[in-house]
């Protein structure tokens, strides 16, 4: 089973970017959790800062995945054209944030992404991607 988890913009940091909201732990510690926790799953992990890079990245995939784990960061706010890309494609989009996007800015409680995805997950810390695979493993 082939499942992407795709982070967008300042993912890059996580641990050492707001610690306090995020954690400690860089994403790439946590994807060696990942992968020891679901050994039978084919992992595709993609990170980039850059819009149009990530939508690239969707309908890459979009096709061929059995599942895709999407963090847009601060474009599930903004971006009309990712919300696009995820209806575009086939994949099923489960999406995912590490913090409570509901108990902070007002700004933070419209998401593009939400609508065109299967699911979401928010405020679970990192664990939110652990559960997001663990559906989409179920749901097969
Ligand atoms: C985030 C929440 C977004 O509002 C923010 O812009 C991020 C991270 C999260 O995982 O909690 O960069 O997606």
């Amino acid at each position: 089973m082939k499942i992407a988890i795709i982070n967008g913009p300042n993912l890059n940091l996580l641990g050492k970017r707001e610690t306090d909201i995020y954690g400690n732990k860089p994403f790439e510690t946590y994807m060696e959790e990942l992968k020891a926790l679901f050994p039978t799953v084919d992992f595709h992990y993609y990170q980039s800062n850059v819009e149009g890079e990530l939508i690239n990245e969707i309908q890459r995939l979009g096709y061929d995945y059995d599942g895709i784990v999407l963090n847009a960061a601060g474009y599930t706010h903004t971006s009309v054209a990712i919300g696009d890309a995820i209806a575009a494609i086939k994949t099923p989009v489960v999406e995912v944030h590490i913090s409570n996007v509901h108990s902070r800015e007002d700004f933070r409680k419209l998401s593009h992404v939400s609508g065109k995805s299967v699911g979401s997950i928010f405020g679970l810390g990192l664990r939110g991607y652990e559960f997001a695979v663990r559906w989409l493993m179920d749901r097969k």
